[in-house]
C-alpha cells in the first residue's frame, strides 16, 4: 500500500532525487521547499512552501497538513559551511548552520508529529553526514558543519528515546558523497544511486533500528 512522505529540502540535490523515486513508484510525497521549486513542481509531486528555520513557517506547515497522515519523514535539507579554519568562524556563521542542519529537523518533526502518530510506519529520518562522526574527525576543519551533523546525530537519538515507547523509528543516515550542488561533481554516487540505496534500506527499518546512525547502503555508523 502507498505511503505518505513528506521531505524538506525537495527543490534540488538529494531531496529532490528523493521525491522523483517515491512519486515514481506510487507513494503519496509532499516535497517541502522555501520558495516555489520548477523541477518539483515537473514531477507532479505536491509542494508545500516552508523555510525550515522559520518557526511560524514551520508552524503553519503543521496547520496544513493537520488531519493528514505521514507515514515517513525525511528531514533532508541541510546547509555547508565554508568555515574550515578557525579563523573563518564567526558565531553567525555557526548560528545559521545550526539553524538548518541541527535545530530545524526538531522543530519539523514536532510540527509533523500529530501526522505521524496517525501514520501507518512512525519513521523519522534524518540526514546526516559521516562528517558528523566524532571517531571519524582525523581530518578537523568544516567546524560548523561537522558539529552541527554530529548535534542532529545527538538529537535523533534523543528523540529515538523519547518516541520509542510509541513504537517509532527514528535514524539519522549519511546519504554518502553526491553530487549536489553541497557534493560538488567528484562525488562518488549519483543522486539516483544514493536515493535508491537509501530507500532499500528506510523500507526494511523497523523499530528495533531506531537510535541508529547508518551508512546509506544500510551499515552502522560510528558515532
Ligand atoms: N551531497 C553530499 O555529498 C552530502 C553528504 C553528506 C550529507 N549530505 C546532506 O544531505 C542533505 C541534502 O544535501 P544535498 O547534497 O542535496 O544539498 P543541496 O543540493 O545543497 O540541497 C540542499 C537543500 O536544502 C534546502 N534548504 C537549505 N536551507 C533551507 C531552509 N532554511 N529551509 C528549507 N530548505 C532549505 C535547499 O533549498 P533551496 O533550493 O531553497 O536552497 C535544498 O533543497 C543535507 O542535509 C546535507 O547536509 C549531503
Amino acid at each position: 500500500m502507498a505511503g505518505t512522505y513528506v521531505v524538506t529540502g525537495a527543490s534540488r540535490g538529494i531531496g529532490l532525487e528523493f521525491c522523483r523515486q517515491l512519486s515514481k513508484r506510487g507513494e503519496r510525497v509532499i516535497g517541502v521547499t522555501r520558495s516555489p521549486a520548477p523541477a518539483l513542481a515537473e514531477l507532479g509531486v505536491r509542494t508545500e512552501l516552508a523555510d525550515v528555520t522559520n518557526p511560524a513557517q514551520v508552524a503553519a506547515l503543521g496547520q496544513r497538513l493537520a488531519g493528514e497522515a505521514v507515514d515517513v519523514l525525511i528531514n533532508n535539507a541541510g546547509v555547508s559551511s565554508k568555515a574550515n579554519r578557525l579563523d573563518d568562524l564567526s558565531l553567525e556563521e555557526l548560528a545559521r548552520v545550526f539553524a538548518v542542519n541541527a535545530s530545524s529537523p526538531l522543530v519539523v518533526t514536532r510540527a509533523m508529529m500529530p501526522g505521524l502518530r496517525a501514520g501507518a510506519r512512525r519513521l523519522i529520518i534524518n540526514i546526516s553526514s559521516q562528517l558528523g562522526s566524532i571517531t571519524n574527525n582525523t581530518g578537523g576543519s568544516s567546524y560548523p558543519y561537522r558539529a552541527s551533523k554530529a548535534a542532529l546525530n545527538m538529537l535523533t537519538v534523543s528523540l529515538a528515546n523519547e518516541l520509542r515507547p510509541e513504537g517509532f523509528t527514528c535514524v539519522t543516515v549519511h546519504p554518502g558523497w553526491v553530487q549536489t550542488d553541497m557534493g560538488g561533481p567528484n562525488a562518488t554516487l549519483t543522486p539516483p544511486q544514493a536515493v535508491a540505496s537509501m530507500l532499500g534500506v528506510f523500507d526494511k527499518l523497523t523499530a528495533g533500528d531506531t537510535g541508529r546512525f547508518l551508512n546509506y547502503d544500510g551499515k552502522t555508523l560510528p558515532w
